[in-house]
Order: structure tokens, then sequence, then C-alpha cells
């Protein structure tokens, strides 16, 4: 006899929201013009707390939230959320499908929120994101949230290796200096490798405008870039004068070389 695996709640704590809600807030001030009604684009899990969070700072961001569950078991508990939030007035559709095939469903701004398990760098997100570029199902005017594993990293010789061109182009040679760089950035290099796959880093210009490090479950950093029209060139990206870094474990702003 086979038993039903007993599915279990993804459950994060408040740092990961506290980080996720003072990213948004810094979206808001730093300069982009601002729509009064967004799409929200997310990763579920099976709490939504990204959504409900979202929805408070203000409900226009989350005009409609879709939320995205490849694992079927989480993606039954995501439905319960799901009937618990719409009766709260919050409009929320659970997707058992691939975020990454998602398309897009009108013109309103989008935020995408990128909430994944992993290492950002160390998959194939540079072509999946790439192709959601390429089709315009992100594009200008979206803001684009990506949460990365920070708990370990892979060994320097293969992030030498990997990233070879880009850290040439940077200048960064040593082993700590590549550490301290692939820490801080290297959501910023996959998204640079998205727009040259696809030939697009001259017509679509992203900007760095914060990244926030947390302890939740596993220590975690969290990245927030908007696109917008213009060209895209890696030293301007990683080297951004205007990316504020946070530490959310010692709630206090940090140079970018001890993110
Ligand atoms: C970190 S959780 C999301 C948490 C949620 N954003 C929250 O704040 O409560 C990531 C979830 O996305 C699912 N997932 C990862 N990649 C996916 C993809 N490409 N499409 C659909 N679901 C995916 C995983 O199974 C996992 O349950």
């Amino acid at each position: 006899m086979t038993t039903k695996k007993a599915a279990e709640r993804l459950q994060y704590g408040a740092r990961k929201y506290a980080a996720f809600s003072l990213l948004v807030s810094r979206w808001t001030r730093c300069g982009v013009e601002l729509a009064k009604d967004h799409v929200f684009v997310t990763l579920a899990g099976t709490e939504l707390g990204d959504v409900r969070a979202l929805h408070f700072i203000d409900p226009g961001l989350v005009m409609h939230a879709i939320a995205f569950e490849s694992n079927r078991e989480r993606h039954e508990l995501a439905k319960q959320s799901e009937t618990t939030m719409r009766d709260a007035g919050i409009s929320l559709t659970v997707s058992a499908a691939n975020l990454f095939d998602y398309e897009r469903l009108n013109d309103s701004p989008h935020i995408f929120f990128i909430d994944g398990l992993g290492i950002f760098a160390w998959a194939d997100y540079d072509a999946r994101i790439g192709k959601m570029f390429q089709q315009q199902t992100i594009k200008e005017g979206d803001c684009l949230l990506i949460t990365s594993h920070l708990g370990h990293r892979p060994g320097i010789d293969d992030i030498q290796k990997t990233f070879s061109g880009e850290l040439s182009v940077l200048g960064v040679s040593t082993d700590e200096d590549v550490a301290r760089l692939f820490r801080r950035a290297h959501p910023s290099f996959t998204l640079f490798r998205a727009l040259t796959k696809y030939r697009l880093a001259q017509e679509l210009k992203l900007r760095c405008f914060g990244c926030i490090k947390y302890r939740d479950t596993t220590p975690m950093g969290i990245y927030g870039y908007t696109v917008g029209a213009g060209a895209t060139d890696l030293r301007e990206l990683v080297e951004d004068t205007k990316t504020s870094y946070f530490d959310m474990n010692a709630v206090a702003a940090c140079p970018p070389k001890d993110f």
C-alpha cells in the first residue's frame, strides 16, 4: 500500500519579510515612476507571506497576484492559502505551472519575485530569464526581486572558472575579492548573462537598487532591480554607487564590501 507523503508547510521568519518589505520601500523611493496598479508574480511555497506583506504596504502593488508552485503537495497547501486570502479581499491565483512559463496578462507593470530555494547564479536562470526578457514577459517598468542562498557558495575555483569573463571585465582576481564580489553581485552576473544571451544588453537597462542580507532558516540575500529603457553595462550594474546594502541581522546599512 502506498501512503500519500504528508505535505510540509514552508514557513519563513519575520526577517525575511522585513527584508522583503524594506527592499520594496527602497524601490518605491529610488526614482521610478510608480503606477497605481501592479501585477505581482511570485513563487508560492505554501503560506505566501510575500503576498500578504505586499498587500499591507499597498493593495495597488498586488492588484492581482499570481503564485506558481510546481511541487504538488505544496501546491495543495498554497491553494488553501489562496482561499483564505481571497476571503480577505486579495486577488490571488495559485498555479501549478512553472513560473518561467508565465505569459504576461496585461500591460500593468509587474513585480516579479524569484524566491527560489538555491543559489541564484548556480542554475539555468540566465536562459530562463533571458527568454522572459526576449518575449517581453519582463519589460521596461517592471521590478525584479530575487532571493539567493548565501549559506554556502560554490568553491572559488568553480566561481573563477564559471565567471572568468565577468571577473576579468571587473578586474577582480584574488580569492578574497572574488568571494566578496560573488556574494554581493552574483544575481547581477546572471541577469547580465540573461541579457547578453539574447543580445538585449543594448535594449534594456537593469539597475540594482538594493541588496539585503538576512538570516532566516538559513543565510539569504534579497536583491532588487529595476528594468528600464537603455543599455546595461556590467561594470555600471555591479559598481553602481546608488545601490544600497543592508544587513537585516544587525538592522544597519553595510558597506558593499561587508555584504
Ligand atoms: C521559497 S518558496 C516561496 C515562498 C513564498 N514566496 C513565500 O514568501 O511564502 C519557493 C517555492 O517555489 C517552488 N518553485 C521553485 N521553482 C519554481 C518554478 N520555476 N515554478 C514553480 N514553482 C517553483 C518551490 O517548490 C518552493 O515551494
